[in-house]
């Protein structure tokens, strides 16, 4: 472990030995910046389940990244395929609602299975975990252009005075490779001067927003507030918000938005106070098999204790209180599902469109 970053990026190869990938631990900020080196699969597996790494597009970059850190394991092992099929099934298991973790593993697999030789198979696994790293950082660059373009009109409205944007959870570039989902639109925003101010959830229980996103913005210079999760509405309803952008774990064919919890609520209030409630992904966060985001998308249910306690720095550091009474029952869902029609627009790496069939076939059509 070491405590230096280089860039502004969530997981990379280190530079000196290519069997070790380097993550920001992502548990400890934004007090500490601390770097863990992952030089196995399972330590892959750990960081994904144990929320290391978190955010759609980056658990699939770092499940790509564990299946080539597993084909360096396989040459110690007779029985290669049933390894690898449960190298994949346990990577998949890790978070299930993300749908970006099992696109990379199957992209992996599919290579895996086309190759008979070892060697080869490892630089090739290797190539591929970096193309589906540098198509994330691309994506999320096109996202950014075409959510800024999106915001266009509301930003003429504000005649020069800050356009109000509120985000839940962090969909920035911790959450992905660069630059973010729902945040690239605010970076591109801000990086063509174009004054902005973002509303940030604090995202109970991990604290996602209050941790991650407000960090990021603040390393940025971009002018931000922290809300309780319950404010957006009350803020809304006093004209305080222009609009929401929100990232997606998993997008049905039809529109349907999974993201975190929470989510669903601040588009129902945006809907009831007309302003438009934007969700910013890549392709590889549609689920092209399904169409009924409620019924079908497997909602992630984590350990209670991250309910009834928070973590916070006290006196230089990192601890954990109790909230609620020790013996209170508490439930812990990850996410929920806004249905399509409480969707404005859909941001993607090819443009934006209406949260409906129709419309995103029109810009996905091969799928
Ligand atoms: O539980 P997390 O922190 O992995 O949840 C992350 C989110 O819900 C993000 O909003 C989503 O993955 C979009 S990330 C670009």
């Amino acid at each position: 472990m070491k405590n230096t970053i280089n860039v502004q990026q969530s997981i990379w190869l280190n530079t000196e030995n290519s069997q070790i990938i380097e993550i920001i631990d992502q548990r400890f900020l934004p007090h500490q910046l601390i770097i863990e080196q992952l030089k196995s699969w399972k330590d892959s597996e750990i960081a994904i389940r144990e929320m290391h790494v978190r955010g759609a597009p980056l658990i699939g970059v770092t499940a790509a990244y564990g299946m080539y850190l597993a084909c360096l394991e396989a040459k110690n092992y007779l029985k290669k395929d049933s390894f690898f099929s449960e190298v994949a099934t346990t990577l998949k298991a890790s978070r299930p609602t993300a749908v970006n973790l099992a696109w990379a593993v199957d992209r992996q697999m599919k290579l895996i299975r086309s190759f008979k030789n070892g060697t080869e198979l490892i630089a090739a696994s290797l190539k591929l975990a970096q193309q589906i790293s540098n198509e994330e950082v691309e994506n999320s660059a096109k996202i950014g252009q075409h959510g800024l373009a999106l915001l266009q009109p509301l930003i003429e409205k504000k005649d020069g005075r800050p356009l109000n944007i509120l985000t839940h959870c962090n969909a920035g570039w911790l959450a992905c490779v660069k630059h973010g989902t729902a945040t690239a639109p605010m970076y591109a925003a801000h990086r063509a001067g174009v004054p902005i101010h973002v509303w940030v959830d604090e995202t109970r229980p991990r604290n996602q927003g209050a941790r991650l996103t407000a960090w990021e913005l603040s390393q940025a210079g971009i002018p931000h507030t922290v809300i309780p999760d319950n404010t957006g509405g009350h803020l809304m309803q006093h004209g305080l918000v222009d609009c929401c952008i929100v990232g997606s774990d998993r997008t049905t064919r039809t529109g349907d938005v999974a993201n975190k919890i929470g989510t669903y609520l601040k588009a129902l209030a945006a809907h009831d106070n007309k302003i438009p409630f934007y969700v910013a992904l890549p392709a590889s966060t549609f689920d092209w098999e399904i169409r009924d985001g409620v019924k079908e998308i497997p909602i992630e249910e984590r350990n209670p204790e991250e309910v009834k306690f928070i973590q916070g720095l006290h006196e230089k550091n990192i601890i954990k209180v109790l909230v609620s009474p020790a013996e209170s029952p508490a439930i812990n869902y990850g996410f929920d599902v806004t249905p399509a029609h409480l969707v404005t627009r859909l941001i993607t790496e090819r443009g934006v469109c209406q949260a409906n069939e129709t419309s995103i076939h029109e810009l996905f059509p091969e799928y």
